[in-house]
Formats: structure tokens, sequence, C-alpha cells
């Protein structure tokens, strides 16, 4: 199988599984307050994840790039959403374009399209300083991800096998890039004790990438013959992954995973986060709609979540932080046995 027509694979499996999945927002009830003393035209949606300042506190988060010209005509739709809305964009794994130059060209029209936007550069752990060096060069990111995924990579018929000396990797790149790294899941979650683990070395940021969207077990059981379905359900939700890192972690905390709509952002916002990525509803909104319709549906989630804020009594983004919410069920539960409360 050519490497185009795995990423086409992903793309499609990534549109066909995985929405049924839950990723805890609907444990999270705010408290309704009959005297915010807030106005709509006082509400601002400028955000920051450590130095870096943003106009918006959600971001596309890494999917495509490389592959044939499905995938590239993807992503020049993904830089024109983040140009036209204002939001940052996080391209796919370069490790791809590292290897085989001619496909730089699919990653470079991210930042061709989107001079003056935020960028994130995006590669796997196990990339070297120099890769990770090539990799922002190549778009001129604003911050590297370095993405996680052993859970994709083990169902990946053609996959690691060996996830020694990640750690030690990250560290050494984010010691040594001259841009934030931000270190992510790919919707599987990241624990308290990863959390804490990264936050000792020099790490800017972590996302959570949380259960509930996207699920690359169940993507990647689709193109085996054995299946190793019982990772299919494996995994920290997204809102419990917002609680884990934010409690073990000084770092910023960025949400992602399964985030579909402007409430869900607005919660995860609330549990933590500084900022929140989405991937699959956008790619979704993408292949199923087209670009012009998912710039209207981005702008209406920038209006919603002004509203929200406005309900709440928030004018700034990190005054959600401190709004009241209740939490039931199995996010409550997971809290308690994980002394999180
Ligand atoms: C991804 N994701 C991903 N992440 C990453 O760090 N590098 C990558 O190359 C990719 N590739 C990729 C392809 C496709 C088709 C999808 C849908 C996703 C993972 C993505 O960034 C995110 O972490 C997860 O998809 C979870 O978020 P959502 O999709 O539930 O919002």
């Amino acid at each position: 199988m050519t490497r185009a027509q795995r990423k086409r694979d992903h793309i499609n499996y990534a549109l066909s599984t995985g929405q049924q999945d839950k990723a805890g927002f609907e444990d999270i009830k705010f408290v309704h307050q009959s005297l915010p003393n807030t106005a709509l035209g006082e509400t601002g949606l400028q955000s920051r994840i450590g130095e870096l300042s943003l106009s918006s506190p959600i971001f596309v988060n890494a999917m495509t790039g490389g592959g044939g010209e499905y995938t590239s005509k993807i992503n020049g739709d993904l830089s024109l959403l983040a140009k036209e809305t204002g939001i940052a964009l996080a391209v796919g794994s370069q490790m791809s374009a590292l290897k085989s130059p001619d496909e730089r060209r699919t990653y470079e029209i991210v930042r061709k399209n989107n001079p003056e936007g935020i960028i994130f550069a995006n590669l796997g752990s196990e990339a070297t300083v120099q890769q990770a060096n090539e990799a922002v060069e190549m778009v001129k990111a604003d911050a590297l991800q370095i993405h996680l995924n052993v859970i994709q990579e083990l169902t990946m018929p053609e996959g690691d096998r060996d996830f020694r000396g990640a750690l030690e990797r990250i560290g050494e790149i984010s010691e040594r890039l001259r841009v934030p790294v931000i270190v992510k899941e790919t919707g599987f979650g990241i624990s308290k004790e990863a959390a804490r683990a990264l936050s000792e070395t020099s790490v800017s940021a972590i996302d959570v990438g949380g259960y509930g969207g996207t699920n690359f077990s169940k993507i990647e059981n689709q193109r085996r013959q054995r299946m190793l379905d019982f990772f299919d359900d494996w995994g920290i939700p997204t809102a419990v992954s917002i609680v884990e890192a934010y409690s073990a972690s000084d770092l910023p905390i960025m949400a992602s995973g399964g985030i579909r709509n402007s409430l869900e952002i607005v919660k995860a916002l609330s549990l933590g986060a500084c900022s929140v990525g989405m991937a699959g509803a956008i790619l979704r909104s993408i292949v199923d709609k087209g670009l012009t319709d998912t710039i209207e549906e981005v702008n209406e989630i920038h209006t919603d979540i002004r509203y929200l804020m406005c309900a709440l009594g928030c004018e700034k983004i990190e005054d959600l932080h401190d709004v009241p919410m209740i939490i039931s069920g199995q996010v409550h539960h997971w809290m308690k046995v994980r002394g999180l409360e």
C-alpha cells in the first residue's frame, strides 16, 4: 500500500468511525447565574498558549499533508479556513516530507496560503532535533507539536513496536528548538503521570488529545485481518484528561479529542484548558459541506462562545476557569478514584 493510499484510508475511516464515543462533556453542567453582570459586546476571544498569543481559543488540529491530490486539496482548504477565521492550524505529521522532499509542497502550501497565521509543525516522538528544526523551517512554524500515538502504532500493521526513549527525545528537542514545543496525544488522553513527567522537561504546553472522537484503534482495526479491538474503547475521555493533566502540571493545557461544538469548547476551557483543538469535526465539515460553509460554521462557533461567556459572566477566556459547574457520572467517578477533586 502506498503512503497516499494510507492517508486516504485514514481520512475515510476517520469520517466513518468514532462518532458514538463519549468524551465526557455530557457529565459537565454549568450553574446558571441570573446576575452575570456582563455585556455580549464586552466579551473577547483572545487567548494564550504560554507565550503564543492567539485571536481565538480554537485551532484546527493535525491531520493531513503529504499523500496525493486528495489530501493536498484538504490541506489547502484547511489553511484557507484558518486564514479566513483567524484560527491556528496544525499540519499533519511531516516525517514523510522529511524523507521524500517531493511531498514538501503539500505542507508548504499551508504557509503560502496563510503567511501571517499561527501554524504548528508536527512530528512523532521518534524525531531527532535536526528533523524538528527542518519541520519547523518547512512551514515557518510558530510552534512544534510532537504527537504520542502508542495505540495507533500498535494497531497499525506496519507500525512501531518500540517506544523507549520518547521522553528523553522530547526533552532534548524542547530544550534546543527555537519555538515552543507542544506535546499532544492522538485520541487516548494524557494521564496525570504523563503530564507530570512532561512538565519536568522544557516542553511549553500539553494537548491532552483525549478519547471520545477520532479513534485510531477503530481506524487501524479496519485495515487489519486480525483485529486488536480491545483497544477500541481504550483511553481517557477528554473531559477527564483535562482534569488529570491540569492537576499534575503548571504547563498550559490544551484540550482536544471529540470536541464538536461551542458548548463543549466552553466546558473544556472551564475545566482548565487554554485552547481547544478540533480535527475530525472540521474534517467532516470540509468534506461534507465544503470550505465556504465550514468558514461560516467556525464563525458561528466564535459567536456562540461569546454568548456562552456572556451567560456565564466572563469577559475573557481565562475568566472561564473560575465558573462554577457540576460534574457527575463517569467523569466524577474517575476524578474521585484518581484523587482529582
Ligand atoms: C489525525 N491526527 C493526527 N495527529 C498528529 O499529531 N499527527 C498526524 O499526522 C495526525 N493525522 C491525523 C489524520 C486524520 C485523518 C485525523 C482525523 C486525525 C490526530 C488529531 O490531531 C487529533 O489528535 C485526534 O483526531 C483527536 O481529535 P478529534 O479528531 O477527535 O477532534
